[in-house]
Formats: C-alpha cells, sequence, structure tokens
C-alpha cells in the first residue's frame, strides 16, 4: 500500500488552488530548497510542531519577532486577558501608549507612531524623511531588504535575492529614478553620490546590520559616516532596525557606533521582536523631524489597526520580559550553536564563514573570506545549503529555507535544542560537502 500523502502536502495543495503559490510571503514557498513547506500547528518555546505531528527545533522565529519563544505563557495571558475585553477600538488605547513610553525609554527616539508592520514603518519613515527635507531623492544599500516598499525593492535582499527575481515588475521607472543603489560598507560610494547629488538627497535608509542577504554587519564606523554625511549635507539617517531592534540588544539599537559622539540615525523603524508576534511596528525619532507627522504637521500616514490593543499588549510584555538575561542566554546559545555548525563543517571539509551581527548570524559558503557586501555574498555557493537544509529538516531542525536569511535563536533555546543540533549536524555536513551545483 502506498504511504500516505503526507498532510503538509495535502494543505499546501489547497493553498496552492487559492494563493498565489500556495503562501502569503514568498520565502515561505521553499522554492530556493525544494520540497514542500511545512505547514505548522503548534509552537512551543524553542519547538515547531508540523501537521502530521514532527516537531522541529525552530531557528527562524517566525523570521525575528519570537524573541522569547512560541507561546511564552506570560505573553499569551496577557494577550488574552485584553482580547477579551475588545481587540480593536480605533481610538486612544492605554497599551498602545505603554507600548510607546516603553521604547522611547529604550532607544534614541523622542517618540514614534505605531504601524502595523516593518514595510509600513520603513515606507512611512521615507515619505517623513521626503516631507521634512522637501527633497525627493533617496539612497539604500544593494542587499538591504526594507519591505515591499516601491522605491525600496531596488536590488533588495531577502525574497528577492533567494527567488533571483532582478528587477522590481509593478514598480514605475518614475519611482526608482529617485532611487541610488550603492554598495553596502563602501564609504568612498558613499561621498561620491553625495559629491555629486548631496542637496538633492531626502535620506539614507540602511539596515542598522543587514540581515536579509544572509548577515552582514556594518564596518566599524560605516553607520557613524552615514550619520554624518546625512547631517552635513542635510539629508535624513533612517537606521532600519526591524531586525536587530530589540533582538540584538536591549535598547532596540543597533546602530550607530558613534553614537556616544551624537552620531545618531535622525529616524529609527521597529517591527518583528516590539510587535511579540503580532503585527506591530513604529517608526520614530528627533522630535523635529516627527513633529511633521499629521495631526502635528503635514506628512499624513494613518492606520485602521495601528496601535491595536492586542499587538501592542503582546510586544510590551515581550519587551518588558526581556531582560538582560534574556539576552545573555540568547547571545550564548547563539554562540555555541555556531561552534557546533562551524565544527561540522570543517569535519567535512566544507569552506565557509559563519557571518554574524550580535546574535544574529548565517552561513557563507564555499568560501573563507567573510562578505562586507551584497556582490561578496552573491560569489558564494548557495548551492550547498538546499542540501544541508533538507538534511537537517530530516532530523528535526527548521532552518530558513534560504541561504539568505539570518537564523534566529530564542531565550526558550537551551540544552536540549543544542544537543538536537549536535545530532543533526554531521549528516547534513554531509550532505553540505557532497552537494553539486547543479543539484540544487
Ligand atoms: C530590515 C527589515 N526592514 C523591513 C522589513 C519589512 O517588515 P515586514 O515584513 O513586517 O513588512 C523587514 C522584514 O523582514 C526587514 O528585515
Amino acid at each position: 500500500m502506498a504511504a500516505p500523502t503526507p498532510v503538509s502536502d495535502q494543505w499546501f495543495s489547497r493553498a496552492k488552488a487559492v494563493s498565489p503559490g500556495g503562501v502569503n510571503s514568498p520565502v515561505r514557498a521553499f522554492r530556493a530548497v525544494g520540497g514542500t513547506p511545512r505547514f505548522m500547528v503548534e509552537g512551543d518555546g524553542a519547538w515547531l510542531t508540523d501537521a502530521d505531528g514532527t516537531r522541529y527545533l525552530d531557528l527562524v522565529g517566525s523570521w525575528g519577532p519570537m524573541l522569547l519563544g512560541h507561546a511564552h505563557p506570560e505573553v499569551i495571558a496577557a494577550v488574552q486577558d485584553v482580547a477579551s475585553r475588545g481587540t480593536s477600538f480605533g481610538t486612544p488605547s492605554l497599551p498602545e501608549v505603554e507600548l510607546a513610553e516603553e521604547i522611547v525609554s529604550r532607544a534614541p527616539v523622542r517618540s514614534v507612531r505605531l504601524v502595523s508592520s516593518g514595510t509600513e514603518a520603513t515606507m512611512s519613515a521615507i515619505r517623513l524623511a521626503r516631507g521634512f527635507t522637501g527633497r525627493d531623492r533617496i539612497v539604500k544599500f544593494a542587499g538591504c531588504y526594507h519591505g515591499h516598499v516601491d522605491a525600496l525593492l531596488a536590488e533588495a535582499g531577502s525574497g528577492l535575492v533567494t527567488l533571483a527575481i532582478p528587477g522590481t515588475p509593478g514598480v514605475p521607472a518614475h519611482v526608482t529614478n529617485d532611487v541610488i543603489v550603492l554598495p553596502y560598507n563602501d564609504p568612498d560610494a558613499v561621498a561620491a553620490a553625495f559629491a555629486e547629488l548631496g542637496d538633492e538627497i531626502a535620506c539614507v535608509i540602511t539596515e542598522a546590520a543587514a540581515g536579509n542577504m544572509g548577515v552582514v554587519a556594518p564596518e566599524p564606523g560605516f553607520n557613524e559616516l552615514l550619520a554624518r554625511t546625512c547631517r552635513e549635507h542635510g539629508a535624513l539617517m533612517i537606521s532600519d532596525e526591524v531586525m536587530t531592534g530589540f533582538r540584538v540588544t536591549r535598547s532596540g539599537y543597533w546602530g550607530v557606533d558613534g553614537a556616544a559622539e551624537g552620531w545618531r540615525p535622525d529616524l529609527l523603524t521597529f517591527g518583528k521582536v516590539m510587535g511579540g508576534g503580532f503585527p506591530a511596528a513604529a517608526f520614530g525619532g528627533r522630535a523635529d523631524v516627527m513633529d511633521h507627522l499629521a495631526p502635528s504637521g503635514p506628512v499624513y500616514q494613518a492606520g485602521t489597526l495601528s496601535g491595536n490593543p492586542v499587538a501592542t499588549t503582546a510586544g510590551l510584555t515581550t519587551l518588558r520580559l526581556a531582560d538582560a538575561d534574556v539576552y545573555a542566554s540568547i547571545d550564548a546559545w547563539s554562540a555555541t550553536a555556531q561552534g557546533l555548525i562551524g565544527d561540522a563543517l570543517a569535519a567535512e571539509g566544507v569552506e565557509h564563514v559563519i557571518q554574524t551581527a550580535g546574535n544574529m548570524f548565517s552561513v557563507l559558503w564555499g568560501t573563507s573570506t567573510p562578505a562586507r557586501s551584497f556582490a561578496d555574498v552573491q560569489q558564494q555557493q548557495a548551492w550547498r545549503y538546499g542540501p544541508f537544509f533538507h538534511a537537517m529538516l530530516e532530523a528535526g531542525v527548521y532552518l530558513p529555507p534560504s541561504a539568505y536569511e539570518s537564523w534566529f535563536v530564542s531565550a526558550a533555546h537551551d540544552d536540549h535544542a543544542l544537543s538536537r543540533m549536535a545530532e543533526a549536524l554531521p549528516a547534513a555536513a554531509r550532505a553540505a560537502a557532497r552537494a553539486q551545483e547543479d543539484t540544487a
């Protein structure tokens, strides 16, 4: 008798019949690694259970938000309590004020506007920068992803690089004409762009540390240079902390190494962790800039569900629980896991670099030279990742289904989780060693 079709396969067929590619966000579709995406039915701490009852150690963490692990009892209790009294009022409510206070007390922002996704945060920050400066041009870096904002899809990372989508069909040319795309970590390119067009540039937007081309940290002084250059030319620096914010540091702020000397971004964007697994994000910054937002100022921005009590309560509870011990345990687990991965790959002779930014990391395949730009990242043997990914999945470890994404650890990752990693890695490293370019 033939084996029954796995439930995930059955559900994916149904999904494909009613949703483009069967998913609501492209990278989930497993296109870069092959096979059928797993439908998860339960999350518990560091673990996920799929529709067929298989348990996986989770190193995706919903792409970053799950800092405390899945279904943290205090987050769930707070959400249940607030939801039982209504889920959205379309009026001011206290949890949104408390979440804003928590962010303002930690990060270098004087005020924040809450929105529902990281995309909305970066889109709104750019509109605000343009409205404040009266200029149209923006600078972004190749390989950085800031959500699916029209203007910011040019040479973006994340799903665009995973799926090898080269351009941005659907984005009018006049939108991208105002976007200057520069190589990441390249001070000379920044200087040249500002020398030529400095008085037309509204803002520079950069990931505080790039995590959407795999992990590529800013070189010492690079973010500071951006802040300084912007200030010299009357432009604004937007540090996109949607991924890094409250994940790599409790301050919500990875950004600028010269911050102590006052080289701070003018605007910051947040998302992921600050929503505690619900749709919540934010942008904030200098008081004079934020005062340009409606209703205080003329730059319009709004949202029906912005700051709703359920998402803000989940985010607030998560941030309040994220104390120094949480970050210490995540950092330690991440470092140990990196060691295990490095040892397993070295034992099979697989050249690699583990790229890090705080506790975020990813593997660069087939080279021993760290990547500092998108061009470097694209030189890697990404085809080794598919076989590695599937061997890990087979052994019960759920990794990002793309070589171009960061891996995320939670405070619930413990010794048991490390044992699962240690058991899974040797076979996966062998699979990576044996991978052939045309089998990927
Ligand atoms: C740095 C960065 N900015 C913005 C976004 C967009 O956030 P969202 O997917 O919530 O729209 C992401 C998403 O991964 C991101 O990593």
